[in-house]
């Protein structure tokens, strides 16, 4: 069995932050996403994994990620020149998969429990793909699947008008090379991508064995900044430890679940968790408040932050206000001259400054 991880893609929803960075990057609890990813295809059993990247970011993701050494896994990269869609990736990874078995993985999804249980099953069983769903609100908005008494998957829409069921596809499949075939046999879609939702339907259609497992653990997709703040507020909300490498000060008061990084320090500060804050961080007479990240090198002072991400390096200095409900990229300088009570929503690209007067 390999794995396979989509982690190209043009990350529109997101932007201005991909511009410069890969969604698939962008930390969850001061951890990119995409290792969660990784580290869910591990825990699978699964040592042998293609990551599809892209022009654009890929050497970011090849740097960041490595070359598997410190999961004891083996991984290849795979350029998508252009993202064509799911099922495009997949023949884009045809080499590196040959006939065996594989799991694909969207890189900008978490999934609570992971795989494991679902490879188990796949393994043990006759289907030629198995499909994870989860039942949602709006299924108009996803791949939704109609399934007979027994599980078996019927029919696949994409983004239907009017939905036969509610069970939205989750970012995860099992393919036999089986897949293969019906991806060679499939055309573009409107928006012109080969779609894996017509592949999937093309098996389905040529008498393929195709299973769906139904989650009911939260799934998220991180396709957006909303997403990603509710990502790091679940996470943070499961974490059970507590560390603090820092330095504190006798002026520092801190509550709750809290990881603080070595070489930080913390004066006049009131850290309220689940929050993580990263190494090597200074933060003084400020107050950080639930479902917070703050990477590495980060310097804050004076200023309230609560529900947000901030990725490394940034600076809000002197800033009198509340950050809330925001993301803010890598090296973003925040300052602020005048004194009066407000909030901010923010979403700042990497290098941006703002300077509120
Ligand atoms: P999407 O979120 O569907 O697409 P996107 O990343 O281009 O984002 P947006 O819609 O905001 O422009 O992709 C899901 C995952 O699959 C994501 O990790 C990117 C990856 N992907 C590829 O690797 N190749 C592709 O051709 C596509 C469409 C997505």
């Amino acid at each position: 069995m390999k794995g396979l991880i989509l982690s190209g893609g043009k990350g529109t929803r997101m932007r201005p932050i991909t511009h410069t960075a890969a969604k698939q990057l962008l930390p969850v609890a001061n951890k990119p996403i995409l290792f969660y990813a990784i580290e869910a295809i591990k825990a699978a059993g699964i040592y042998e994994l293609g990551i599809i990247i892209s022009p654009e970011t890929g050497q970011d993701i090849k740097h960041i990620v490595g070359n598997g050494e410190r999961w004891g896994m083996q991984i290849t990269y795979l350029l998508q020149h252009e993202p064509l869609g799911l099922a495009h990736a997949v023949k884009t990874a045809r080499d590196f998969l040959g006939d065996a078995p594989f799991v694909m993985y969207l890189g900008d999804n978490l999934i609570k429990d992971g795989v494991a249980p679902l490879v188990d099953r796949f393994k043990a069983g006759q289907a030629d793909a198995l499909i994870l769903l989860k039942e949602v609100t709006n299924p108009s908005a996803f791949g939704v699947a109609q399934l007979n008494g027994n599980g078996r998957i019927l029919c696949l829409e994409e983004k239907p008008a009017k939905p036969k069921s509610n069970l939205a596809l989750v970012g995860v499949y099992l393919f036999n090379k089986n897949i293969h075939k019906a991806i060679d046999e499939i055309k573009p879609s409107k928006r012109g991508e080969l779609e894996i939702t017509d592949a999937i339907q093309q098996l389905i259609d040529t008498n393929f064995h195709v299973d769906s497992h139904v989650l009911h653990s939260w799934w998220l997709d991180t396709g957006k900044k909303d997403d990603m703040l509710e990502a790091n507020r679940v996470v943070l909300d499961e974490m059970t430890d507590v560390s603090m490498d820092g330095g504190i000060d006798e002026h520092t008061r801190i509550s709750g679940r809290v990881h603080i990084g070595k070489g930080t320090t913390l004066k006049h500060c009131s850290i309220r968790g689940p929050a993580v804050i990263g190494e090597n961080c200074s933060l003084e007479y400020s107050y950080v408040g639930p479902f917070t990240s703050i990477g590495n090198g980060a310097r804050v002072s004076h200023a309230e932050i609560e529900h947000s991400i901030l990725r490394e390096h940034c600076r809000i200095i002197d800033f009198h206000g509340r950050i809330e409900d925001s993301l803010i990229g890598v090296n973003v300088e925040l300052t602020r001259s005048q004194l009066k009570p407000v909030a901010y929503r923010l979403m700042l690209g990497d290098d941006s400054k703002v300077e509120v007067v």
